[in-house]
């Protein structure tokens, strides 16, 4: 299979995601070709040792690698100025891997404490099983990342901005914390999108996302990915994944690989519609809290400025009285629908505090800034003129 020779740092990202890694087999197909095939057939006895040696290079097993996952890994590669990537089933496989693979029992993690509910599961549960204690700290307040460090801290989690709030950690000077203190920093960059943020270069060393979000965007597969340097991501993470078996399908490799084509058009349409509607629903006064990356307004919008290059396709925004009135309004939206899906063509909203939260006390809600009035609501490719007539029937009516 010959390669597209696209590894040239130089080309634009739109470039990038349309070329990058692709990989011809000798019919010379147009568009990347779908490897549905579990495992692979060596020409030898010796072949197949050199497969397993690594000395001969090919596939050998799906769950190891596959050419269809592998042109979306070097293409996402690329993108994101990475050394390496992997592909992973879902979004929450990355993570774990991400945060498993490279503790062992006795070391300690230190996460920011505003997660999307099954991330900070992983850290807050899950971690202490296997003997690997977590502290949880305000991400935005840089001396508690410090204080929490222990001479057993080996790794830091944080998503920047966080689910469901638009909460933004500073992530250049939490990574100078963590190189100083000889840790990982792991960055979930779901809500920030790899178009508007480079957690890499900003001195993050792993970056994992939900594929499932704005990378398929279309709503149709599950996906994940983690990318960094090829030290770290050869050593313990692939071991860890060909090892555990969280592989990436073919079939929703390949569906992403086409979704990465449309990648910069998607985002940038859904952030300029997601600005419409975020200055429409500010303007209005009944509503307590609107929370947008791109709002000049932000409380954290000189941290944004610093290290995101584009708005959110999110709006987090509050109904003034509580759970009840939030439902009411969610229940009279007639085009945007309520899912807990995100980054995707259709607008789609939810209420955190009774799902994607719900399994937090009300005080560990508050304290990740998840009220009862609070709805995440985000913005598609739909005509935004449409969004707002349908937020305004709901919101008057
Ligand atoms: C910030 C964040 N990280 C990880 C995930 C998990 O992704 P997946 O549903 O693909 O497992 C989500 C899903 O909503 C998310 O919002």
């Amino acid at each position: 299979m010959a390669n597209d020779a696209t590894g040239a740092t130089a080309l634009h990202p739109e470039t990038l995601l349309v070329h990058a890694g692709t990989l011809r087999s000798q019919y010379g197909e147009t568009s990347e070709a779908l490897f549905l095939t579990q495992g692979h057939v060596y020409d030898s006895a010796e072949q197949a040792e050199g497969r397993f040696l690594n000395t001969d290079p090919g596939f050998q097993y799906g769950r190891l690698s596959n050419p269809t996952v592998a042109m979306l890994e070097q293409r996402m590669a690329a993108f994101e100025g990475a050394e390496a990537c992997r592909a992973t089933a879902t979004g929450m496989a990355a993570v774990t891997a991400a945060v498993m693979a490279p503790v062992r029992a006795g070391d300690h993690v230190v996460a920011a404490r505003a997660l999307f509910g099954s991330c900070r599961y992983v850290i807050e549960d899950h971690l202490p099983r296997y003997g690997v204690e977590s502290t949880l700290v305000d991400g935005t307040d840089l001396a508690a990342w410090r204080a929490a460090i222990k001479p057993n801290t080996k790794l830091f989690f944080l998503e920047s901005p966080a689910n469901p709030t638009l909460e933004v950690i500073d992530i250049a000077a939490v990574a100078a914390i963590a190189k100083e203190a000889g840790v990982i920093l792991v960055v979930d960059n779901v809500f920030a999108t790899p178009l508007y943020q480079r957690p890499l270069a900003l001195g993050a060393d792993l970056v994992v996302y939900s594929a499932t979000k704005h990378i398929d965007g279309q709503g149709r597969c599950l996906g994940g990915l983690i990318l960094g340097s090829k030290a770290l991501i050869e050593a313990d993470i692939q071991t860890y994944l060909r090892q555990t078996g969280p592989a990436l399908s073919p079939f929703n490799a390949w569906v992403m690989l086409k979704s990465l084509e449309t990648l910069p058009l998607r985002i940038r349409q859904q952030a300029q519609n997601a600005t419409a509607v975020a200055r429409w629903l500010k303007d209005r006064k009944d509503l307590p809290h609107v929370a947008f990356i791109g709002d000049p307004d932000h409380p954290q919008a000189e941290i944004i400025a610093r290290q995101m290059s584009g708005p959110s396709t999110l709006i987090a925004f509050e109904v003034a009285g509580g759970k009840d009135a939030a439902y009411r309004f969610l229940n009279r939206l007639k085009l945007i629908r309520i899912s807990n899906n995100l980054g995707d063509a259709k607008s789609l909203i939810v209420h955190p505090a009774t799902t994607t939260h719900q399994r937090f006390t009300p005080e560990v809600r508050a304290s990740m800034g998840v009220g009862d009035g609070l709805v995440r609501l985000s913005i598609g490719l739909e005509h935004a003129d449409d969004l707002i007539a349908d937020l305004r029937q709901a919101l008057d009516g």
